[in-house]
């Protein structure tokens, strides 16, 4: 009778605290994804297009950004393949505003952890790879904004979006457009790189051809999940360069490490006489990482001609191997001869990946060297997690969670299953407990 009592008890009790707590944990963590377009950019055969747009539509509030995933697409949302509009990169920033007396907009960008000192302080940016790169941030983890207790007073949070886009329909060579060739954009010196094709500059046509202008945008999705301090654990950004010029720390003397970032850089083409296997150049550097933490996501950034990059441990372990998926088609986010994806890095709970504060780490990018490329990169974005997830409830603790109108339920539930017993009880006297009505 009192075990009787007891179990039945016990499951209404389970079934009121399961009914309470399953769906408060599950609505804090709905990921909320919403899709926004750039302003407009209208190009022409050979057009660069390299703006910022300060002020982009983003989901506002106290928010953990989960992923951020863009492409180019014309004015009816088709998309458009890389040898049409070749996406060089996009880049999004994060920053805080305001009007200040004279009228004019004070403003200051929030870098990202680190680790360059002058450059690269973007939440996300990558380029042609973007459709098949993956961004999505594991649960538990999310990146924090729009925290009202860091936005200094009188300031508002914005994002700026930085696209540098080049049309190249109808190029002289396509690829050396894309490659930002100096010779290409009317400019006498050697090389290449980001300085050739600023905003409003033009790669050599093919002779007499002409082509339609064409108004294009960057159409971006966010997803991303109302902030919760208790479930979600906040991720920091750090982006590691291969052309980072780093001069240590001294301690005895006060001086901080500083990163001087170069971000591109040319590969000589290995020449005749070289068997094409061997033709792979490598450019590597060193240096000590500033903090510890854990790795949640890492990717590299490479363009056309990569074939990897990889950071190294101080033990000379892979912390994370990102290789590019090159396309073999024709059709967008398969265009044969770029680099339509880069692979990522997840490392799970059962296999953890940890930096040391101070750890020396090593970050090594290949490049097919059989032919020369200007204006490369070999970047990394690292997402690192300082503290751990908090551990999962127990049922002690759901215990002690069930919300304090519950109480008065369970009693009632207490109190009916008495009475009921009781009443069992008294008029079931004689007949005892076998009694089947
Ligand atoms: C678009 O085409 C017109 C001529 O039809 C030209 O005047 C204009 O400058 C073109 N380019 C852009 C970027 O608007
Ligand atoms: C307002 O901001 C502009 C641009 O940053 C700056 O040049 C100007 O000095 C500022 N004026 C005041 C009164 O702070
Ligand atoms: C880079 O190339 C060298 C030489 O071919 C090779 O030993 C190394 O494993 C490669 N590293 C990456 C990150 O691809």
């Amino acid at each position: 009778m009192a075990a009787n009592l007891a179990i039945i008890m016990v499951t209404i009790l389970f079934l009121v605290i399961h009914h309470q707590t399953t769906p408060t944990t599950a609505a804090t963590n709905v990921v909320k994804t919403e899709v926004f377009r750039s302003p407009e950019m209208v190009m022409e055969p050979g057009l660069v297009s390299n703006k910022d747009y300060f002020n982009v539509e983003f989901p506002r509030g106290h928010i953990g950004l989960k992923s951020f995933n863009a492409e180019l697409v014309d004015e009816r949302g088709n998309l458009l393949p890389l040898h049409e509009v070749y996406l060089h990169h996009w880049v999004l920033n994060r920053y805080f505003a305001r009007e200040n007396r004279s009228g004019a907009d004070d403003l200051s960008i929030v870098r990202n952890s680190g680790i360059c000192g002058n450059r690269l302080t973007q939440y996300f940016g990558v380029g042609a790879e973007t459709r098949r790169t993956s961004t999505y941030i594991p649960h538990p983890y999310a990146i924090q904004v729009g925290d009202p207790a860091t936005i200094p007073e009188g300031y508002e949070e914005g994002w700026v979006l930085n696209v540098h886009a080049i049309d190249t329909r109808g190029a002289d060579d396509k690829m050396g457009c894309t490659e930002c060739r100096c010779n290409l954009y009317g400019f006498s010196e050697a090389g290449g790189g980001l300085h050739c094709c600023p905003d409003d500059g033009r790669c050599r046509l093919k002779q007499g051809f002409r082509g339609e202008n064409k108004t294009i945008y960057l159409r971006y999705t966010v997803k991303y999940v109302d902030w919760d301090s208790s479930s979600i654990v906040p991720v920091d950004i750090y982006i590691l360069d291969v052309t980072d010029v780093w001069t240590k720390a001294d301690q005895s003397k006060g001086i901080r490490a500083t990163h001087y970032c170069k971000v591109e850089y040319g590969v000589e083409s290995c020449g005749v006489g070289v068997e094409k296997d061997g033709c792979v150049d490598t450019k590597s550097v060193t240096f000590s990482f500033p903090v510890g933490g854990e790795v949640v996501y890492g990717v590299g950034h490479q363009h056309a001609g990569g074939v990897g990059t990889t950071l190294y441990d101080q033990g000379g372990r892979t912390i994370c191997s990102s290789k590019p998926i090159y396309g073999e088609g024709n059709e967008a986010g398969n265009e044969a001869g770029f680099i339509v994806g880069m692979s990522t890095c997840y490392p799970t709970p059962a296999a953890p990946v940890k930096i040391l504060a101070g750890e020396t780490l090593t970050l090594v990018s290949n490049y097919s060297s059989v032919e020369s490329h200007t204006g490369v990169m070999a970047l990394f974005y690292l997402l690192l997690a300082h503290s751990q997830p908090k551990p999962l409830p127990t049922l002690a603790s759901k215990f002690m969670m069930v919300p304090e109108f519950v109480w008065p339920i369970v009693l009632l539930g207490v109190v009916v299953i008495v009475v009921v017993v009781a009443w069992k009880g008294i008029i079931g006297n004689s007949e005892g407990y076998e009694t089947i009505p």
